[in-house]
C-alpha cells in the first residue's frame, strides 16, 4: 500500500491551482444519463473515486473518452438498468445512479451501497423521495430494485437536508409528469452545479443554492459542454496548508462565495487572507491561535469535510479549542493518529476539545477516510521530523497529486509505493 514520507517544517510559498469539485462531477456524470447526446465535462481532476463512476457509465452502455482534464460521454446506448454491485461496493456515491437511472430507463436495480469509515450512511430519505414520486420499491434481500411505469411529479419535505437525498431526487423528478417541490432541500453549491448541468441539457430545475427546489417533468434532450466548478474542499485543504507552514500561499481557481465558512475559521485562526477574483491569498501565523468553538453543519454553515483539516490546524494553536461534529457519527479516526504526533485532544461523542501543542513529532499515522488522511498530512506538514502516513488511497481518492501540488510550493514530502 503506497505510502507518503514528509519532512516537516518548511513553510508553503508559490501557487497551486484547484480543479473540478468531485462531490459536483459524481452526481453530473450520474445526470448524464439522462440525455443520448454526447456531453463534454471539463476540468474533472484525475481521481479514483471518478474513474470507478466512469466505470459504471462504461458498464451500463456509455462510451466514456478522458482526454486530460476534459470527459467526453456518449449515453446514447445503456444496455442495462442494473447498476454493477462491483462498483457499488467500492463508491457508496453511485447510490446517485438511482435516480439517474430510473429517469432513463424507467427501472433501476442496485445493490445497498455499505457504510463506510465516517458511519452507516443510511439512504432512507432517498427511498423516501423516490417513493412519493411514485416509483415502486422492492427493497430486499440487500438489493433495490425500482420501477416506474409513471412518474408524478410530487411534493416532498425532506426531514434533513440530505446533499445525495436531494441530488437523487432532482435527477429522478426530471422524468415525472408535472413539477416536483423540494423541501428543506440541501444548499450546497453542488446542487447548484447539477442544476445548471441538467438546464445545460435541456431539463428545467429551479432553486437550487436555497431550500426549496422545483423540478419541472421535462426530459433533457441535448448534449452540452460544460465546466464543473472549483472544489471548495480541494481550495480550503490547500488554505489550511498554509496556515499550519506558517506560508505564504495563493489558491487559484476558487469561487469564494463557496470557501467562506473556511476562510473565517482560517481567520480566527489568525491568519491573513487576502482574496480577489478567484484568487485567495493566505499567510498564515508561526503559530495559530485556537478557535473557541466550531460546529460542523449543512451548507452555508462550516463543512463536515474540513473538521479533520482544521483540527489538525488546531492542534498546534496557543489555546483549547472546541470542534463539534454534527454531520456524521463517526468522523473521528484522525484523533488517534494526531495524538501519536503529540496532539492533545479528547473526544466525547460528537465534540472534540483540542488542546493546542508547542509542537508535533513525527511518527507513522494511517489514513482510515479521505478528509482525515489529509489531515494527516497537513499535521506532517507541520510535524518536527519524517511522519509517514500510510493507507493513503483514501487520499487517491479526493485529492489528484497531492504530493505534487505540495512539493510545488516548498513541502518535503514523497510517494512511497510499496
Ligand atoms: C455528500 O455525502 C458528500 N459526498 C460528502 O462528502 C459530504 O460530507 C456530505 O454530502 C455532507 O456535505 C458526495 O457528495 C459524493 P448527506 P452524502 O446525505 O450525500 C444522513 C467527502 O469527503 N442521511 O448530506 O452521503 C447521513 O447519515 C464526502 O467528499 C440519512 O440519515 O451526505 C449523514 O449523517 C464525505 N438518510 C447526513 O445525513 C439519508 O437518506 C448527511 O448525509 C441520507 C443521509
Amino acid at each position: 500500500m503506497a505510502k507518503y514520507l514528509i519532512t516537516g517544517g518548511s513553510k508553503l510559498e508559490g501557487t497551486i491551482r484547484v480543479t473540478g469539485a468531485k462531490n459536483s462531477i459524481l452526481p453530473i456524470l450520474a445526470a448524464a444519463l439522462l440525455t443520448t447526446k454526447q456531453v463534454v465535462i471539463n476540468d474533472c481532476p484525475s481521481l479514483a473515486d471518478i474513474e470507478k463512476v466512469l466505470g459504471i457509465l462504461r458498464a451500463v452502455g456509455c462510451k466514456v473518452k478522458r482526454e486530460k482534464r476534459t470527459l467526453i460521454i456518449d449515453p446514447s446506448t445503456i444496455t442495462t438498468w442494473v447498476i454493477p454491485d462491483e462498483y457499488v461496493k467500492q463508491i457508496r456515491s453511485s447510490i446517485i445512479f438511482l435516480g439517474a437511472m430510473i429517469a432513463r430507463a424507467g427501472k433501476a436495480r442496485v445493490t445497498y451501497p455499505g457504510g463506510c469509515e465516517i458511519g452507516q450512511r443510511p439512504i432512507d430519505l432517498h427511498l423516501y423521495g423516490l417513493k412519493r414520486l411514485g416509483i415502486k420499491i422492492n427493497d430486499s434481500h440487500g438489493y433495490i430494485e425500482c420501477e416506474a411505469s409513471k412518474m408524478l411529479g410530487a411534493d416532498i419535505h425532506l426531514d434533513y437536508p440530505s446533499v445525495g437525498a436531494t441530488e437523487n431526487i432532482i435527477l429522478a423528478a426530471t422524468a415525472a409528469q408535472g413539477y416536483t417541490i423540494i423541501r428543506n432541500a440541501a444548499k450546497e453549491p453542488e446542487i447548484k452545479d447539477l442544476q445548471d448541468f441538467i438546464n445545460a441539457i435541456g431539463g428545467r430545475v429551479s432553486g437550487a443554492g436555497t431550500s426549496t427546489i422545483v423540478v419541472e417533468g421535462r426530459k433533457p434532450k441535448n448534449g452540452t459542454e460544460y465546466t464543473i466548478i472549483p472544489d471548495r474542499i480541494v481550495a480550503g485543504t490547500y488554505l489550511t496548508a498554509g496556515a499550519i507552514t506558517g506560508g505564504d500561499l495563493l489558491v487559484e481557481n476558487v469561487v469564494l462565495d463557496h470557501i467562506q465558512p473556511i476562510i473565517a475559521k482560517l481567520r480566527e485562526s489568525g491568519a491573513i487572507i487576502k482574496a480577489s477574483g478567484t484568487s485567495v491569498r493566505i499567510i498564515g501565523r508561526e503559530r495559530p491561535l485556537p478557535i473557541y468553538h466550531t460546529t460542523t453543519l449543512p451548507y452555508p454553515g462550516f463543512p463536515t469535510d474540513m473538521q479533520a483539516q482544521l483540527m489538525s490546524l488546531l492542534s498546534v494553536a496557543s489555546g483549547t479549542s472546541v470542534l463539534v461534529e454534527t454531520i456524521f457519527e463517526n468522523r473521528f479516526k484522525h484523533v488517534p493518529e494526531l495524538i501519536r504526533l503529540g496532539a492533545n485532544i479528547r473526544t466525547d461523542g460528537k465534540t472534540a476539545v483540542i488542546q493546542g501543542v508547542e509542537k508535533l513529532i513525527g511518527t507513522t499515522v494511517s489514513s482510515w477516510d479521505l478528509r482525515g488522511g489529509a489531515a494527516l498530512v497537513l499535521a506532517g506538514l507541520r510535524a518536527e521530523g519524517e511522519t509517514v502516513v500510510e493507507n493513503i488511497h483514501h487520499i487517491d481518492r479526493g485529492y489528484e497529486c497531492l504530493e505534487g501540488n505540495l512539493r510545488s510550493v516548498g513541502a518535503q514530502i514523497e510517494r512511497l509505493e510499496d
